[in-house]
């Protein structure tokens, strides 16, 4: 195998994976940014769902949702998750687990006031996960609100926020031919610890 193909191991797996990030974003057409996000409630049943990722840093992976949701009260249940982000076009992933806490009001108002005014709508508009009678229900919702709102600043509803990842294990894996797929884990018992890393067998 060419030196090329292997996955060059950085100090620590945030470096790496704004490497990758950068590539998805230039060659995956269609949101880099999304991820599979994993939970489990106390009943133990994992469920797993897309999301988009709208920032990271060496804190953690933060996205936003709906507070009331079916996802949020599993967080709530249990802190551990799972993200997994699949960049087809690169045939790569990255596995993340750790641990979710919400982020700060002021963090989540800043990225709820640069939301396009529907999406705004709409997050006040949605009792995410609620039954549902129809279609019409949620679009008579969205007119009310729309109105109720004219010319005025739509303020973050309480119901909605980011929640930031924490992590403590992250995998790199970048797909070969054959199945002899590259795999680097890198792993901390807790965030003020250094990374330390592994390569893994495919
Ligand atoms: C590509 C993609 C991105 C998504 N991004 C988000 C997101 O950032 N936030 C969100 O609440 N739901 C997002 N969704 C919808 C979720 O997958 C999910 O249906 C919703 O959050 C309700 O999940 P829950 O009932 O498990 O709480 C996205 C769906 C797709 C397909």
């Amino acid at each position: 195998m060419q030196e090329s193909f292997e996955i060059v191991v950085a100090d620590d797996p945030f470096t790496l994976f704004s490497v990758w990030f950068a590539e998805a974003t230039t060659l995956e057409p269609a949101d880099p940014n999304a991820m599979v996000l994993a939970t489990t409630g106390s009943d133990g049943q994992p469920t797993a769902r897309a999301m988009l990722m709208k920032s990271y840093d060496r804190d953690g992976f933060v996205f936003y949702t709906n507070q009331e949701s079916r996802k949020s009260h599993q967080l709530r249940a249990n802190d551990k998750v799972g993200l997994c982000f699949y960049w087809k076009s690169l045939y790569r992933q990255v596995h993340i687990e750790g641990t979710v806490s919400p982020v700060s009001p002021a963090e989540s108002d800043e990225y709820f006031a640069s939301r396009p005014r529907q999406s705004q709508i709409g997050a006040w508009a949605s009792q995410q996960s609620r039954p549902l009678s129809s279609r019409k229900e949620l679009e008579d919702r969205i007119q009310s609100l729309t109105a109720q709102y004219e010319g005025k600043v739509i303020p973050r509803p309480p119901h909605w926020g980011g929640y930031r990842v924490t992590p403590h294990r992250i995998e790199f894996w970048r797909g070969h031919e054959f199945r002899l797929h590259d795999r680097v884990v890198y792993a901390r018992a807790t965030p003020q610890e250094k990374w330390t890393t592994q390569r893994i067998y495919p």
